[in-house]
Formats: C-alpha cells, structure tokens, sequence
C-alpha cells in the first residue's frame, strides 16, 4: 500500500506513523479499515479516518489521542472513540468485533472478535479491505475477501448470501456505493438484493435506521440517478407505496442539484442548510399532507425538518405565477419569500427555468434579505409610541419602504415614522 499512501497529505501520514507508534507500544495490532482503504486504492479524497484495534480501541484512542494532543470522545458503550482533528479530519477507532444476528433485520449481537471477524461482518467485499498498522507487516494490504479485485472490476459483491438478510439497509448502501462509483452490483449479489426487496427486507428495518440511509443517498452527487435505481428496484416502499417518480420526478431532482451548486457558490456561509431535505420534500410533493406528515414521523425527522419540508407545499402554481409577474415590487417579493426556508426557496428556484422568476428570487436572497434598517424601537420608543404589536407594523412598512427605493437612509426612515404615527 505504500504506493498510495505516498500520495497523502503530510497531516495524514503524519497521523498514522503516530498511530504506529501506539500500535508498537501499546502492543496492540491495529489496522486502517472501512472507507478508508477502498478510497485510497480509488484514489478518491476521503479523508475519515477508521482504525480498528485487536486489544482495545479505547485505550488506543487514549494513547493516539496524547501524541496528537486532541481531545477524544468516548462511546463506552460499543467500546469505539472518536478524535476529532479539526473540521476536515476525523479518526473513529474501534475494537475489532465479530457480529451475530439473532433474528433478521435486528441489531446484531456484538462482541471482541479477530481482525478477520471484524472484516467478515462487514457489507461488501470493497469495503472488507484492512491496512494493518503493526510494524511485523506495517502498510500491508489485508485482503482477504478479494475486495481489491472487485474495486479494480467496478464490482459491489457481498460477502456471504445472508448479508441483506442480516442488515437490509446494505439494500441502500449497494445502490449509493455503485451509483457513487459507478460501479456494477454482480449478479448474485443483484440477484439476492432483489429477493431481498421483495420479502419487504426494508420494511422490518427501525425506520429511523432507514432514514439515516436515505439521507446518506439523497447527499450523493446525483441523487436523481440514486433515487431511480431504489425506485427501479422496488425499494421505495419503506417510505410508502404511493411513490412512484417519474420522468417529472427525476427532472426536478436535476435542476435541484444545479441549484443547490448554485446556492452553495454564491453563499458559502449559509449556515443549517440541508441539502438532502429539499430532495425529500420534492419526493413528498407526490403524496397528500396527511400521508407526508405520516411517513415525516415516521422516520423520525425532527420538528424543524417537518416544518421545512411541509412549508414546500405552499409552492403552488398560484404562488408560482405571482413571481413570474414582473412587476411585482421588491417588498412584495420580500413578503412571499421572508416566511420560507433556504431549503424551500432553493426547491422553489427549481421547478421553473423563468427568467423574471428566478430574478426575482436571486433578488430576495443576495439583495432584499441583507436589508437592515437604521432605525429600530428606540427610536419609536423616543418618538412617544407605547411599546406593542404596533411596532413590528410600523418596522415592516418602513422595511417596505427601503425596499421599494422610496426611502434611502436614516433620516428618510425617521420622517416616514414621523408619517405613519400621525
Ligand atoms: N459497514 C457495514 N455495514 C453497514 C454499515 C457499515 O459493513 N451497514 C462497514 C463497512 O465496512 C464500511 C464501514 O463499516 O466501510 C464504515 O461505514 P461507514 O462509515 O458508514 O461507510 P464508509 O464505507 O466509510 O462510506 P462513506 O464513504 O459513505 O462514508
């Protein structure tokens, strides 16, 4: 492996002489594994970082931890540690374990295992691949499941027939890792897929397990293609019946990833923004109100996210054509689009390629929605207005106002004031 690693950035391979060095002196084998390996040897940037230890993670998260000095999160619970670098680099370490499924579908029985238990509970061959860190075979490739051959082929191939059986959101990592990579599922493991599907695997799976895979799907790339490939192969149905993308469907998810390239370009800081969340309120726009609040609950999305997503079914034609009117004024357009979320404006620019209506919704987000006042209820306050519903009115037909180019500065908005009191 030494060829690929080579290549990585110095803070990378700084980091792993250090996880060597906890590896001789604490005497405890330990190996890169997961993501990691696969990306390295696809020359793809991923720079998480999984290293699983025969002894124990923890105290090798303690010990890595001291040499880099950062700090460490403990999850003593399944005996793993997070250190977290800064905001690009992250190392999970866990004990290697081995995996029992008492019953389909369920959470599996876990406990200590060898380097090879820990690979074999693994979902697929390209991602069973492990680089030990131990100095008798230091940066060796461990492959025993022949994982390197199928990265090479473009192959995703599970590792005994029961996978999907024991964990049916493989289902969904099968379909984001060849959509991903464009890579090809190989037949027997299609084959057991499908079968997987339709026994409703996906249906006996905690939903809120689903949606953590829906949401990994829907942050790929090109979540159209993603979501084309579940739906072709039946597996929509955890989330209901009624869904049914088509053409239109998979259209509007286009243009939402070139808006969504948009936004992120032109507002780097835009804080809580979800992109995967507009992609599943455009799913929903399919469903009535009541079925979308059911599956929203369902999957256990939390309260701001159920409020984001229901606010997208205001977009209606109605609403659609009263921004397509050019001469609608800047503080009505500042009306319409203050009550929305990024998300909902960001699926709103996708569903019409109209030029005033997009002008106006470029408007609102880089010009209408930095606006500030000068004034604010001090100066109502100095101005003898008793404190009360009244000033929020006043502020908003002043802001109107500013908006509109009817008043400039300061001094405009106080005279306005002046106006509006007597
Ligand atoms: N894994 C698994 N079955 C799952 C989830 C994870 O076998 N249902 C194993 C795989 O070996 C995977 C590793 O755990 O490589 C780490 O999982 P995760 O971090 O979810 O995935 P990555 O492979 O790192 O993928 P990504 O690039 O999307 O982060």
């Amino acid at each position: 492996m030494k060829k690929y690693l080579k290549n990585l950035p110095q803070e990378i391979k700084n980091l792993i002489v250090l996880a060597e060095e906890v590896s001789r002196e604490t005497k405890m084998p330990a190996y890169l594994v997961g993501g990691f390996p696969r990306d390295l040897i696809l020359g793809v940037k991923d720079w998480d970082l999984d290293i699983t230890v025969e002894g124990n993670g923890i105290k090798f998260a303690e010990n890595l931890a001291k040499k880099l000095n950062v700090s460490l999160v403990k999850h003593e619970r399944f005996g793993t540690a997070t250190l977290i670098l800064n905001h690009r680099l992250k190392v999970d370490v866990a004990t290697t374990r081995k995996e029992v499924y008492p019953s389909c579908a369920c959470l599996p029985v876990v406990s200590p295992g060898t380097l090879k238990e820990d690979l074999l509970r693994r979902d697929f061959t390209i991602n069973a691949l492990a680089v030990s860190l131990s100095t008798d075979a230091s940066r060796k490739l461990i492959d025993i499941f022949c994982g390197k051959e199928d990265l090479t082929a473009g192959k995703i191939r599970i590792l005994h027939d029961l996978s999907f059986e024991d964990d049916p959101t493989r289902i969904l990592r099968a379909i984001r890792f060849k959509q991903r990579y464009n890579f090809k599922i190989e037949p027997k493991t299609l084959s057991l897929l499908r079968a997987a599907v339709n026994s409703g695997l996906l249906n006996k799976v905690h939903p809120h397990r689903m949606r953590d895979e829906l949401v990994l799907m829907l942050k790929e790339k090109d979540p159209s293609a993603q979501l084309k490939q579940l739906y072709d192969l039946g597996g929509l149905s955890f989330i209901s019946n009624n869904l049914k993308p088509g053409r239109q469907v998979y259209g509007l998810f286009k243009s939402i990833n070139q808006e969504i390239s948009w936004f992120m370009r032109s507002f780097p800081f835009h804080g809580s923004f979800e992109a995967w969340l507009v992609y599943f309120a455009a799913l929903l726009r399919q469903l009535s109100l009541v079925q979308s609040k059911k599956i929203i609950r369902r999957l256990g999305l939390s309260k701001q996210e159920e409020k984001k997503i229901l606010s997208c079914r205001q977009i209606n034609r109605r609403f659609i054509g009263r921004l397509k009117n050019k001469q609608i004024k800047p503080a009505q357009v500042f009306n319409l689009l203050k009550p929305f979320s990024y998300e909902a404006i960001i699926l709103l620019r996708s569903v019409s390629g109209d030029s005033v209506f997009k002008k106006h919704i470029t408007d609102f987000l880089k010009i209408y929605n930095c606006v500030r006042l000068s004034i604010s209820g001090d100066d109502l306050y100095r101005l003898g207005v008793l404190p009360g519903p009244k000033y929020q009115k006043i502020l908003n037909k002043v802001l109107a106002a500013r908006l509109n180019g009817s008043v400039k500065n300061r001094q405009d908005e106080l005279a306005l004031i002046g106006k509006i009191i007597k």
